[in-house]
């Protein structure tokens, strides 16, 4: 793959000021894409658009919000005027098995890890396909892939986005759009969000009954999950769609 296999595309990247996203913007601007970071931080994410340089820029945008996702369309319709990759990343967990939760906390884990990927692929879809088309990469997790009691609402949550990628990768086929969307899922990265759950109380546990089901013998990082999504927002990975990537070290065996 050239070092530059990017130049001339432009990515939006949610949750692009911190964490995974955070990395995955790096990535994308070094193969030479002109990344556009939307958080919810605007400060932090000023910052590191300033740092990336003149291809690179932040727009505020909250995921879970319909009219602030059209407001970052509307952004990018005037400047840059186009978009190719879009990187629905934002996201997160939270504790809780079906005793635990409660009904609004329920809501928010929905809201931040599905209705965001339902509003993005919808707000950006006639932008990807004005332009010839793209690539989506939704950022899943390995708790998509395997149950776990006690994070029964992100489990639910990163299932459900998963398989409405696959959905949509299906009406872009249907409708010849050449928009491909495919979805990684991520083991153990080191993140903000991961230090404050490990961190947590009774994390002890939790990292114990994650080593016991899920045996893994390094904690990944944000650039091993920032080149699988260069690649898939390539036009090296024309061929891959309706796909899910597992980036978890042998996790999820
Ligand atoms: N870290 C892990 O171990 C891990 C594992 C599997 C999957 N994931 C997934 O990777 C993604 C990123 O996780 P992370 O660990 O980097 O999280 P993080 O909490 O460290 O960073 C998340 C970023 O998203 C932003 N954000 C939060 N709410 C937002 C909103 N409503 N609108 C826009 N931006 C918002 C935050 O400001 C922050 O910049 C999430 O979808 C998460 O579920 C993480």
């Amino acid at each position: 793959m050239s070092d530059k296999n990017l130049s001339n595309k432009v990515a939006v990247v949610t949750g692009g000021a911190d964490g995974i996203g955070e990395g995955i913007a790096r990535t994308l601007r070094g193969r030479g894409a002109h990344v556009v970071i939307a958080d919810v931080q605007e400060e932090k994410g000023a910052l590191l658009a300033a740092e990336l340089g003149e291809n690179a820029s932040f727009i505020l945008l909250d995921v879970t919000d319909w009219d602030s996702w059209n407001n970052l369309v509307s952004e990018l319709s005037s400047h840059p005027g186009h978009l190719d990759i879009l990187v629905n990343n934002a996201g997160g967990g939270g504790f809780g098995n079906l005793d635990q939760l409660n009904v609004e906390e329920w809501r928010n884990i929905m809201a931040l890890n599905m209705d965001s990927v339902f509003l993005g692929c919808k707000a950006a879809a006639p932008l990807l396909k004005a332009d010839g088309g793209g690539s989506i990469i939704n950022i899943s997790s390995t708790n998509a892939n395997r149950a776990w009691a006690m994070f029964s609402g992100y489990c639910a949550a990163k299932a459900g986005m998963t398989m409405f990628s696959k959905c949509v990768a299906q009406h872009f086929l249907e409708t010849n759009a050449n928009v491909r969307c495919n979805t990684v899922h991520p083991g153990p990265i080191e993140t903000p969000n991961f230090k404050r759950l490990t961190a947590a109380e009774g994390a002890e546990q939790l990292l114990a009954d994650w080593q016991k089901n899920n045996p893994f013998t390094e904690i990944g990082t944000v650039e091993d999950i920032g080149e699988v999504v260069a690649f898939l927002a390539s036009d090296e990975a024309r061929y891959v769609n309706a796909s899910e990537f597992v980036a978890a070290g042998g996790t999820l065996l």
